[in-house]
C-alpha cells in the first residue's frame, strides 16, 4: 500500500470514529428574556437522539428517547416561549444556587445570619426568586471525547438572592452516543457560601399523558420526613413498610394516594431519599421504566440524596411543547442533591463551599428500552 493510500484510509478511519461531525451543534434565537437575547442548541448523537437546550436557566428543552421499536419521543416537559418558562414550574431547568428548600428563608454561616427571598411560604425554594433557573447563562461549545458538548456558565454575584459569594457556575452537558445525558456541574466562590445545584427536568418516559405507570426503582433505604412546609424535620427515615418503599421495581401510582402523612404533606411524591450509594462514586439512584413504549431511564449521581418529585403542583395552567396540557402528575423529576435545608442541619452533609476549593458533581441520565 502506497503512503499515500494509507493516509486515505487512516482519514477515513478516524472521520467514521467521530460520527457527531457530521452534525455540529445548531444554534438558533428563541425569542428574549427581557432585553437579553435566548439561544437555543440542539446537540445530536450518532443515533439521531436530540437535546435541545436554551440559555434561559440552562434548561434542557427537548430530549428525545428511542422506545423498544427505535421510535424517538420527546420525554420531557418544557415551554415553546421564553414567556412560558419565565412563569413555570421549573421545566428542565439547572436549579441554584440552592436547589430545593431553605427553611424560613434564612441560614447561619461563620456566626453570621443570612437572609434570602421566601418564595415557597414561609421557606426559600430552588435558590430564590431570581434564581438559576430564571437567568440567561453564556453557552460555549466545547470538544469532548465524550460526546457531543455544550458548556453553560452563570456568575452570581455576592449578595445576590442573599447569599454571600460570588459564584461562578458552570454545567456542561454532554449527549453521549450511548444515549446519556450528562451533566458536569462545577462553581467557585471567593467568600465562604452554600451551594447545592441540580436539573429539574419533568420526565415522562411515554412522551404524554400520567405517569402513574411507570414503573419506578430507587436506590435508597431511608427517606428525610418533612413537616407541612416540606422542610425536613431532621430524621433520616427508614422506607421498610412504608410507601416509600421503591428498593424493588414498584408502579409509581401503586401507593401514591395512602394515607400516610409523608404523602399527604407532599401531596404525593415530593421528597428527598437518602441514597445508599457508591461511596462517592456515580452509581445507579434510580430506574424507571414505561411498560407501553419500553423506554428507561437509568440516574447515575454520587450525591447523597435525589428528589423525586412527581408533579403534584401541575395543574393544566401551563400550555406546552404541541400544545401539550400538562395536567397533575404529568411529569416526574429526580433531582440529584445534597438535602433539602442542609444550611440549617449542622447532622446532613454540608454543602458549605470553601474559596480555593471547586464544587463539583454529575448526573447521567441515561436512555434505553427493553
Ligand atoms: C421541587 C420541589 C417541589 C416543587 C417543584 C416545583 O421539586 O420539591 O415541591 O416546588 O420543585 O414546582
Amino acid at each position: 500500500m502506497s503512503y499515500l493510500t494509507t493516509m486515505f484510509l487512516g482519514l477515513v478511519l478516524i472521520s467514521n470514529m467521530n460520527p457527531q461531525k457530521n452534525t455540529p451543534i445548531k444554534k438558533e434565537p428563541f425569542g428574549k428574556a427581557g432585553d437579553q437575547p435566548v439561544e437555543m442548541y440542539t446537540l445530536t448523537n450518532a443515533n439521531a437522539v436530540e437535546v435541545k437546550i436554551i440559555t434561559y436557566g440552562a434548561r434542557v428543552a427537548s430530549l428525545t428517547a428511542p422506545d423498544r421499536n427505535g421510535k424517538l419521543a420527546d420525554v420531557v416537559l418544557g415551554c415553546e416561549t421564553v414567556d412560558c418558562y419565565i412563569n413555570d414550574p421549573y421545566f428542565g431547568a439547572i436549579v441554584g444556587r440552592y436547589a430545593n428548600r431553605i427553611g424560613k428563608g434564612r441560614f447561619w454561616l461563620n456566626g453570621k445570619e443570612y437572609t434570602l427571598p421566601k418564595n415557597d411560604g414561609e421557606n426559600t425554594l430552588h435558590g430564590g426568586i431570581r434564581n438559576f433557573s430564571r437567568v440567561v447563562w453564556t453557552a460555549t461549545e466545547v470538544k469532548s471525547s465524550g460526546g457531543v458538548a455544550l458548556s453553560l456558565s452563570y456568575l452570581s454575584k455576592d449578595g445576590e438572592e442573599g447569599f454571600p459569594g460570588t459564584l461562578s457556575a458552570t454545567v456542561l452537558y454532554t449527549l453521549t452516543d450511548k444515549n446519556e445525558l450528562r451533566i458536569d456541574y462545577t462553581a467557585t466562590t471567593d467568600k465562604t457560601t452554600v451551594v447545592n445545584l441540580s436539573g429539574h427536568s419533568y420526565f415522562n418516559l411515554a412522551g404524554e399523558g400520567s405517569i402513574l405507570n411507570h414503573v419506578m426503582t430507587i436506590n435508597a433505604g431511608r427517606f428525610t420526613p418533612v413537616d407541612s412546609g416540606l422542610i425536613p424535620t431532621g430524621e433520616l427515615r427508614s422506607v421498610k413498610g412504608t410507601p416509600m418503599d421503591f428498593t424493588t421495581p414498584t408502579r409509581i401510582g401503586a401507593r401514591i394516594d395512602d394515607p400516610y402523612e409523608q404523602l399527604v404533606l407532599g401531596k404525593g411524591y415530593d421528597h428527598n431519599w437518602v441514597l445508599d450509594g457508591g461511596g462517592g462514586k456515580l452509581a445507579v439512584a434510580a430506574r424507571v421504566s414505561e411498560p407501553t413504549t419500553g423506554r428507561v431511564l437509568e440516574v447515575y449521581t454520587a450525591e447523597p440524596g435525589i428528589q423525586f418529585y412527581t408533579g403534584n403542583f401541575l395543574d393544566g395552567s401551563i400550555k406546552g411543547k404541541g400544545g401539550q396540557v400538562y395536567q397533575k402528575r404529568f411529569g416526574f423529576c429526580l433531582e440529584t442533591q445534597h438535602f433539602p435545608d442542609s444550611p440549617n442541619k449542622p447532622s446532613f452533609p454540608s454543602t458549605v463551599l470553601q474559596p480555593g476549593k471547586t464544587y463539583k458533581t454529575t448526573t447521567v441520565y441515561k436512555f434505553s428500552a427493553t
